[in-house]
């Protein structure tokens, strides 16, 4: 639709033309609001981007100054609901009386063991030399499971987790059928110096054979260890919770055990031949079920059960189930010995105790399965990512941020 003439036509112009310098005018005014807008979203980011480094900074500098754990601006997740978050005020962090001596004396053998092969094939005497041993792992382990024994030396079971507490790992296993399968095993051993090889097959029937070359040898070799902590290379164990939740709350006690207590006379003896847990009739006569003792996959007891346990094993039958075995049969000899029951914090869903590890909720499982590859170093690293004050006061700090820079790449 064109303007009519005349009058009207210059009115209708006017209107136009006001239109268009309107149009301009708007389109100005929106740009440049719209500019200042950017400016000022550029800004805002900037500054949230300031805080992020300066956040991370600070984090670094709390990390290296463990003295200040309250300069430490990133809110730490307590992992378990304890007493000693709660701590009073001025609070003496007492770890030093967690692992004060135990005194044990080691018992001497007198003739040939009735099963154990005399010597070792490899056998790392010094382990325990260096400095004071505070707890003692020892992994029930297969001579070809160099992979899992890798990782378990880089994360849970190292002995540069802690800078002021004292942890050394060993490796029980037997020989290979093959021969030329020692080769592989002697080179491993030339790094990690931290293998214990029995003189015997490893296979499951041979199984016990390390629980009593591990007594032997922490008998002989470690004694001065306060707590042994014995585990399968497939688990997990959260050592800091161990020590702040589990060591704290045994310090002051002889002959404890913590495991996942089986109940006397709750699981059943095999007695079928053909079962790889096959009992013996003349182990246990007369008896359907087991007297009460630990799964073996993990347990924490005190190192003054050792030359006891040792000792049990020289007049003991033996049979395969290796935990039955030592946590049961060769146990039941010691008198007053106390078994704290702790299945609630150990799990074998290795699936579900991951999804608790990396979620923001609180840490209920200590010990957790983790069989499947990769899996254990995640556990690790979440571990290391939510410590407690406590952890982190003892913590080596290089370990910690190891661990960030390998997650932030
Ligand atoms: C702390 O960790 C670093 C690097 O992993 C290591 O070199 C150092 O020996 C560790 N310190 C202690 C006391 O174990
Ligand atoms: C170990 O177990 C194997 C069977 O798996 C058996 O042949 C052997 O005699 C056992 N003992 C030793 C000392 O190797
Ligand atoms: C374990 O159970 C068996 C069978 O019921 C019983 O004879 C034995 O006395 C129990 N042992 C202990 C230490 O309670
Ligand atoms: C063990 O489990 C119980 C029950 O789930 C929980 O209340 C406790 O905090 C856990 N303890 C540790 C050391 O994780």
């Amino acid at each position: 639709m064109g303007c009519p003439k005349g009058k009207i036509l210059k009115l209708c112009e006017n209107v136009f033309a006001t239109f268009v310098v309107l149009a301009c005018v708007f389109t100005l005014l929106t740009s440049i609001s719209s500019s200042k807008l950017y400016k000022r979203t550029r800004a805002s980011s900037a500054r949230k981007h300031g805080v992020l480094n300066e956040a991370k900074n600070s984090f670094r500098m709390a990390m290296e100054n463990k003295q200040d754990n309250n300069m430490n601006p990133v809110p730490t997740t307590p992992s378990i609901p304890n007493v000693v978050e709660n701590r009073p005020d001025p609070y003496i962090d007492p770890f030093h009386q967690w692992f004060s001596e135990r005194n044990v004396v080691k018992y001497s053998a007198q003739g040939k063991h009735p099963v154990l092969p005399e010597t070792e094939v490899i056998n790392n005497k010094d382990v325990c030399n260096t400095d004071p041993v505070d707890i003692l792992i020892y992994f029930q382990t297969r001579w070809d499971h160099f992979q899992r024994r890798s990782v378990l030396r880089e994360t849970w079971a190292s002995s540069k987790t802690f800078k002021d507490i004292h942890i050394r790992a060993i490796f029980v296993l037997g020989r290979s059928t093959a021969k030329e399968d020692q080769v592989k095993i002697n080179n491993e051993n030339l790094l990690y110096h931290d293998i214990i090889q029995g003189d015997f097959i490893d296979s499951i029937a041979n199984l016990t054979m390390k629980s009593i070359l591990a007594m032997k040898w922490i008998n002989e070799n470690c004694i001065q260890a306060k707590y042994i902590l014995k585990a399968d290379d497939d688990m997990f164990v959260n050592i800091f919770a161990t020590i702040e939740y589990l060591i704290s709350q045994i310090h002051d006690k002889k002959k404890v055990v913590m495991c996942h207590a089986k109940e006397n006379d709750t699981s059943p003896i095999e007695r079928d031949t053909r079962s790889k847990w096959y009992v013996p009739a003349h182990v246990f006569p007369g008896r359907k079920r087991f007297p009460r003792f630990c799964s073996g996959y993990a347990t924490l007891f005190t190192a003054d059960l050792v030359p006891q346990l040792y000792k049990a094993s020289f007049s003991k039958p033996y049979f395969s189930v290796d935990d039955a075995y030592l946590f049961g049969l060769l146990m039941e000899t010691i008198k007053d010995v106390t078994f704290f029951d702790i299945q609630d914090n150990m799990t074998l869903n290795q699936k579900s105790a991951l999804e608790e590890y990396v979620g923001n909720g609180a840490i209920e499982h200590v010990a957790c399965n983790a069989w499947e590859d990769g899996v254990l170093e995640k556990f690790w690293r979440a571990t290391l990512s939510k410590l407690t004050k406590w952890s982190k006061t003892h913590a080596n700090v290089s370990v910690v941020q190891k661990s960030r820079s390998d997650i932030m790449g």
